[in-house]
């Protein structure tokens, strides 16, 4: 390893994250009940202009109304991006009126650091003005070229003293449009392009983020009367080391959940893994062989990525 080691900032499970536009409380209240691991309170492109206030309001109310934690849940709120005249208002009335009841706020559209530490000034001087003892942590959406183009940077700013982010999300419906890149529909294949249109992008987030200790976390899949599409997008993400995905519909959270959680054979592999190095070490050998496949040091330390996981979902 190298002298600089940048271990996973914050484990939280968000094998689904589940998206629910703060202008519906009946969505926000079944958001509750549902078996998401993460759900995300919108005020930004799911809300209309016109429903903006109102959406604010009802996503204060939510945070206050429902324990989400005693629901096993990680709630966040995605605020409106910098470039809106809502979004300062957004961070004033939720940290002010719910800032000790939310976990995160997932801020859309980061195209340099400096954006999110905008976001961490107002959220640090809040919670200091109104004494919260808990702390707001933050989860960057890049989701514009320019995002992308900054997305080591904006990384990177994590190690800086007084960072937040904790996690990166994939925004490929933005990005798309960013990109002017011809799409057909959210998040889905292009015929067109040999493979997968969204390699490179997610690829490369994916990397920033494990390189600075961040989750990194696949966005949204627009056709959801299409599960096996869902799927294999989500199982391409989690090929790349991502670890959960956006559910845009209720029916897309069992499909996360299931993609993104080892199973019975994987943890009894990941254990096997580990049983048969420390045999291997103990009769003075780095590597071993498990069912006619070479494995090592390396091996264990996938082994465990597999562990940690299953032991979140366990717990
Ligand atoms: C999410 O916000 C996206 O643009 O995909
Ligand atoms: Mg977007």
């Amino acid at each position: 390893m190298s002298h600089t080691l940048h271990p996973l900032r914050r484990q939280r499970l968000q094998r689904s994250e589940l998206a629910v536009p703060s202008s519906n409380p009946t969505m926000i209240e079944k958001a509750a009940e549902s078996a998401a691991d993460y759900v995300f309170l919108d005020l930004e492109d799911a809300v209309a202009p016109p429903e903006k206030e109102q959406a604010r309001k009802n996503c204060i109310q939510a945070l206050n109304d429902i324990d989400w934690a005693a629901k096993g849940k990680t709630v966040s709120v995605r605020i409106n991006g910098l470039d809106t005249h809502y979004m300062y208002r957004d961070v004033v009335d939720v940290m002010e009126q719910a800032g000790d009841k939310l976990h995160t706020i997932l801020v859309p559209k980061v195209g340099v650091p400096a954006d999110l530490y905008m976001v961490e000034a107002m959220v640090n001087q809040i919670e200091m003005a109104r004494g919260y003892r808990s702390k707001v942590m933050l989860e960057a959406l890049i989701e514009t070229a320019l995002g992308m183009a900054n997305v080591e940077a904006i990384a990177q700013s994590a190690t800086l003293p007084g960072s937040r982010l904790e996690a990166m999300h994939f925004g490929v419906a933005d990005f798309a449009a960013s990109m002017r890149a011809r799409t057909v529909n959210i998040g889905g294949l292009n015929p067109d392009y040999p493979g997968d249109q969204w390699h490179a992008a997610i690829a490369r987030m994916t990397t920033a983020c494990r390189a600075y200790g961040l989750r990194a976390i696949d966005g949204p899949f627009g056709d959801f009367s299409d599960p096996e599409g869902y799927k294999a997008g989500a199982r391409r993400a989690a090929a790349l080391g991502c670890e959960g995905k956006w559910a845009i519909h209720p029916s897309q959270v069992d499909l996360a959940n299931e993609v993104f959680s080892p199973t019975e054979a994987e943890v009894t592999k990941a254990r096997r893994i580990i049983a048969e190095l420390k045999a291997a070490e103990a009769a003075g050998k780095g590597a071993a062989s498990l069912d006619g496949k070479m494995i090592d040091a390396a091996s264990e330390r996938m082994a465990k990525n597999v562990l940690v996981i299953a032991e979140a979902i366990a717990a």
